[in-house]
């Protein structure tokens, strides 16, 4: 069977971002664009991706996984870029390439792409697209049968050229023998002295191959980030999108002009998502949750259910039908169980809390198991540090911890177990034991009276 390759260009630096990352590395949504790219070619059989490095290089490899790279040191043009993947074009598949800063290209655009240019048994395509302002872009030049005849760059073009108002996108699909027998043709004896890719097209033109181009339907694919604006223009494009799936799928935004939904982020029906929410990185998200306004929530699962108002979720995994809110934190490794409550001003760090538990305000909870149906009061602190080590703390099933008390670590509250209020416990308590650490309320009578006296009764 032939197989299919996608090479994707990415050895640029992207001066004008003013960055020290490499800027395919720049994030949409939370994905960097070039993995952006790799994920929507590869749902196209695109059995190979070769992703074409040079600044940056060390950066790239590390971000990208399952594809092959190819390193161009010197960046002496596309046409160059493309010679780099040399190596890879074996077999009698088809090569698509593509620009490792046009974010915005869907899957559905590059099947559609890679269809006509097998169905037309072209030898080569270029994906072109028509700009009110072609400034700045490659000119598609067709003649008096409207075939292309050739690309000419912004700054080689003559008057009559600068004119024209189809451009070059920057996607090209080639039969891969014919890629693999031409590349070596481009030259770079221009002005720029720059190995155009572009001119690929006269030289299969000049050995009588078949040529073809296709109209984009949606300009906004093939916009590139060259700038930081443009990668805001990008991301506000990518959000649209993302947050327009998820009502499709019976998600319901309040704004979703002010809903900061991530790439690859899972939400199940009926949820409500109120404004200024984010949801990051490998989130996921059950049905009938309610997500109020300002919350962040960051690689977390969360099951059906639940209700978050204006709160902090971080690497965490929340049961069903549990409550958490409003301005609680929950930090790494934090496991709620079902219908917890985590109120107002609590903070959880690596901790399990089991099933109908709750902290409903003011505490804060390290290093913690905490099993069933436990009440932490109010202002409870598990004082899981010594200034040195780190120490854990159990309360087991229906333990209840009062008010005001420190649960000093490593200690056990036993089953049933009862912490008065007020109390610094340093050692285990023992099931169904109350432990009261405070000194006895004294009570001297009249005592406000006798002085008020004493001042004249003032
Ligand atoms: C290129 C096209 C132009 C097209 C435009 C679409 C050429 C000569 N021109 O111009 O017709 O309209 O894209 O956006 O191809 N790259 C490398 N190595 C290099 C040079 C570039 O990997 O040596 C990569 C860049 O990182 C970038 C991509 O190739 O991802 C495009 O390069 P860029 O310099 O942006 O080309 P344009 O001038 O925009
Ligand atoms: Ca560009």
């Amino acid at each position: 069977m032939s197989k299919n390759k996608a090479i994707i260009l990415a050895a640029g630096q992207g001066t004008r971002m003013k960055s020290n990352l490499p800027k395919v590395l720049h994030k949409v949504c939370g994905k960097p664009m070039v993995n952006i790219i790799v994920d929507e070619v590869k749902k196209n059989q695109c059995d190979e991706v070769v992703v074409v490095i040079g600044k940056g290089a060390d950066q790239v490899k590390e971000e990208v996984k399952d594809v092959v790279f190819a390193l161009q040191s010197e960046q002496l043009g596309t046409g160059h870029a493309v010679m780099q993947a040399e190596p890879n074009l074996t077999g009698n598949g088809h090569t698509i390439v593509l620009c490792g800063d046009t974010p915005l290209i869907t899957t559905e655009t590059i099947a559609s792409f890679m269809d006509m240019h097998i169905e037309s048994e072209n030898d080569i395509s270029v994906l072109t697209a028509l700009f009110d302002n072609p400034f700045g872009y490659g000119r598609i030049v067709k003649d008096a049968k409207n075939e292309i005849e050739k690309i000419v760059e912004q700054k080689d073009c003559t008057d009559e050229e600068v004119m024209i108002q189809e451009i070059n996108s920057g996607i090209y699909c080639f039969k891969t023998e014919v890629l693999r027998e031409y590349l070596n043709e481009i030259s770079n004896n221009n002005a720029q002295n720059e190995y155009y890719l572009t001119d690929i097209i006269t030289i299969g033109i000049k050995h009588q191959l078949k040529v073809g181009t296709q109209i984009i339907a949606n300009n906004d694919e093939i916009m590139g980030v060259n700038s930081r604006v443009h990668l805001a223009e990008a991301e506000e494009k990518m959000r649209a999108r993302i947050n327009q799936k998820h009502m499709e799928n019976g998600v319901t935004l309040i704004n979703p002009r002010d809903t900061y939904i991530d790439l690859d982020i899972k939400v199940g029906r009926d949820t409500m998502i109120y404004p200024g929410v984010l949801l990051q990185g490998k989130t996921e998200v059950g049905e009938d949750c309610l997500i109020g306004h300002n919350c962040r929530i960051v690689d977390s699962i969360i099951k059906n259910g639940v209700e978050i108002q204006s709160s902090t979720v971080l690497q965490s995994q929340v049961g069903e039908q549990t409550t958490i809110g409003p301005y609680a934190y929950l930090r790494p490794n934090t496991e709620l169980g079902k219908k917890v409550k985590i109120g107002d001003f609590v903070e959880v760090k690596n901790s399990k809390i089991g099933d109908g538990s709750k902290a409903s305000h003011l505490a804060y909870i390290g290093d913690a198991d905490v099993g069933k149906d436990v009440n932490i009061g109010c202002g409870v602190v598990f004082v899981n540090y010594d200034g040195e080590n780190k120490f854990r703390t159990v309360v087991e099933d229906n333990g209840f911890i009062g008010s005001n008390s420190n649960l000093v670590a490593p200690l056990t509250v036993k089953k049933d177990g009862y912490v008065a209020a007020g109390s610094t416990i340093t050692k285990d308590v023992e099931a169904g034991s109350l432990c009261v650490e405070r000194s006895k309320q004294k009570s001297i009578e009249n005592w406000v009276y006798r002085k008020k006296k004493n001042n004249g009764g003032k």
